[in-house]
């Protein structure tokens, strides 16, 4: 029962209870006055589905109410922050926050359970009896968005914000500074946006290496910006602005040349038009830490966020290594090399951002000669920089483009490009199940660096976004596995399970109109027809023994460790062979890779389930051969032992 309910992220602990509580027109919320912005934001919700405005009263009014929601605070409660409980019973609905942010995220566990489509067919909906114990594994739960390469409305962005809350998301880090376009007003520097928010042209859907010759662009006003940051706060959701540099900065570099490396042959910056990583970085002048420290003065006067974001990553050091100032930079510092200016520029801005009690955050390059003590660093390459940062101290927000980049395709890419170049994604295949069994956590070695992951983010870079609609595509259903990966500890997990529930919040993204994808659900680890297969060996990722004979050649079983002499696949048929067949067993991979293929062993068969007769030798990582009517049962048995692993494709029996 408790898993049929449509709730993402899965509480931590959610009991059931006898009876419901009935929710109508006539249910009036009672609320804690620390509370009156959330009770504003539940009593909305409300309204919409019953359509009659809801009552709410202050707690502390002690009138009686027939049919209520409670809503109050106790910091006793042994939760983290963030956390809340929720009692669901006859009398009525309670949720009691930790603290203010726990109180909204429980507001939007009873949303879940609401029904999805407003208003309300019936006048009244019954709301099952439970019990829930609910506290965030990870305090940063974020969601990334690139309004660089594409530029997308703010009603758009207050929609986004208040699905990420639906999903208790808690971190909106703004992508603002691109190569290929600045969407920030900087009200001391109007040409960032006055040159830098326009760009001639953008590379058209299904080819990248092209121009529509279309000027572009768009940027949001600093009042704009103020009333996001409200709204969001509002929602407990934190922005993180990021202002790229020394790197992605051709569109400031083209509004403000003085700021690039001007010594330098054919010096031309203009706003980018095409996709990819390009040369044009500050120069590390006096005057252009004034002019980024004047930028991020603005920045941290809209963004109240502790953390600020300043990119650091894919930062070409070919313009510093031309550069007579750079070099000469280098040399007055004692810098050896391109990546210890990098190290430097990244100090001198940490050092600015300390100085307004900011904390920087950015991408895992700032390593690059030498990474900054208090700096945190977001992991998007190689979980290698997670281990460098986490040996030095550092906090970590894991946000690694093998299973957290949402610009990935989610489907095989053929399907989706026989739908419409429309359907073009930068690459990648990053379906919801390889989201969902991501673990922030894996690189922690022990409580300490567990400690120093604050969190986990989707990134969704725009270049293939070209509309708000591609970025719903892009976004859902894949941010309620990151939601629920980022909220529920990994022991809580269970991907069969937030599949079932993944179908009744898709109900709510329906509801509201949301462009989502359909979600590729993976292979069901089952035989073909009822036959059992098992083995002694130990399954690699998902390629489970199953997959060895399911009737799909695009799935296989991986033995995720050496061989060792009589380990075996053994498959029981469902029922004996009529008639003499021909079973072939083929192992191994791709022959680059020398195989994972069986080198010694041998195919058996059995008629009556225990006497094995072989039926020929593995060569070539291949057997095949007859077998008579009556068989029960074929094996595959290792004879020697082997260093490389397993692959077994699709056993067939014709
Ligand atoms: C990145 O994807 N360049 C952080």
């Amino acid at each position: 029962m408790a898993q049929s309910l449509p709730l993402i992220p899965q509480p931590k602990v959610l009991q059931k209870q006898e009876g419901s509580f009935v929710l109508s027109a006539a249910t009036a919320i009672r609320f804690d006055r620390q509370l009156s912005v959330e009770t504003a934001i539940l009593a909305d919700k409300i309204e919409r589905l019953t359509g009659e405005k809801t009552r709410s009263v202050a707690e502390e009014l002690r009138i009686m109410l027939s049919s209520e929601i409670a809503l109050d605070l106790d910091s006793s409660l042994a939760l983290k922050p963030g956390g809340y409980e929720m009692t669901v019973a006859p009398r009525g609905v309670k949720i009691t926050g930790k603290d203010v942010a726990g109180a909204f995220a429980g507001i939007q566990t009873l949303l879940q359970l609401l029904p999805a489509a407003a208003p309300m067919a019936e006048k009244s909906v019954s709301l099952p009896a439970l019990k829930i114990s609910d506290e965030p594994e990870y305090g940063w739960r974020g969601m990334h968005l690139d309004c660089g390469r594409h530029f997308y409305p703010i009603e758009e962005l207050k929609k986004f914000i208040d699905q990420m809350a639906f999903h208790k998301l808690n971190v909106f880090h703004w992508h603002l500074t691109e190569d290929q376009g600045w969407r920030i007003e900087i009200k001391k520097y109007p040409k960032l946006t006055a040159v830098g928010a326009f760009r001639d042209s953008t590379p058209p859907y299904g080819n990248r290496n092209s121009d529509d010759g279309k000027r572009y662009g768009g940027f949001y006003t600093q009042e704009q910006i103020k009333q996001l940051v409200a709204y969001a706060s509002a929602r407990h959701i934190t922005i993180v602005p990021e202002i790229e540099l020394p790197g992605h900065a051709a569109a400031a570099i083209a509004a403000y040349p003085q700021f690039g490396n001007t010594d330098i042959p054919g010096y031309n910056p203009k706003v980018m038009t095409r996709w990819g990583v390009h040369p044009y970085v500050f120069a590390p002048k006096e005057e252009t830490f004034r002019f980024l420290e004047d930028i991020l003065t603005e920045v941290c006067d809209l963004f109240p966020s502790k953390f600020i974001h300043i990119g650091g990553d894919e930062a070409p050091k070919s313009q510093w290594n031309q550069s007579k100032f750079a070099k000469e930079v280098m040399q007055r510092e004692g810098l050896k090399n391109a990546d210890e200016l990098q190290s430097y520029f990244i100090r001198r801005i940490e050092k600015f951002l300390a100085s307004k009690n900011r904390s920087l955050v950015g991408w895992d390059e700032i390593q690059e000669g030498g990474l900054p003590k208090s700096a945190t660093m977001m992991v998007w390459r190689d979980l290698k920089w997670a281990q460098h940062a986490l040996d030095l101290g550092n906090n970590v927000v894991m946000a690694p483009n093998a299973y957290a980049y949402l610009d990935h395709y989610q489907r095989p890419v053929g399907e989706e490009l026989s739908k419409g170049a429309e359907f073009e994604a930068i690459g990648g295949f990053l379906p919801v199940s390889k989201l969902y069994g991501y673990d922030p956590a894996s690189v922690a070695r022990n409580e300490k660096e567990r400690k120093q992951i604050l969190g986990v983010q989707g990134q969704l870079w725009t270049e293939y976004m070209k509309d708000w609609k591609k970025v719903e595509y892009m976004a859902f259903p894949r941010i309620a596995a990151l939601a629920e990966i980022a909220w529920l500890p990994k022991d809580k997990k269970n991907y069969e399970d937030f599949r079932v529930r993944l179908d009744g919040v898709m109900k709510f993204y329906d509801a509201l109109g949301i462009n989502r994808a359909v979600p590729l659900d993976p292979p069901q680890k089952k035989t073909k027809d009822g036959s059992v297969i098992e083995t002694s060996l130990n399954v690699h990722a998902d390629h489970a023994i199953e997959f060895a004979y399911d009737g799909r050649a695009n799935t296989f079983f991986w033995a995720g460790r050496e061989l060792k002499k009589d380990d075996h696949i053994t498959l029981r048929l469902k029922s004996p062979l009529t008639a003499v067949a021909r079973v072939t067993v083929q192992t191994g991979g791709k022959a680059s890779q020398n195989g994972d293929r069986l080198e010694k062993g041998e195919l058996q068969y059995s008629v009556d389930g225990s006497t094995w007769i072989k039926v020929a030798d593995f060569s070539e990582g291949k057997a095949s051969g007859s077998i008579p009517a009556q068989s029960k049962a074929l094996r595959v048995l290792v004879t020697a032992p082997q260093k490389f692993w397993l692959i077994v494709h699709e056993m067939t029996i014709e």
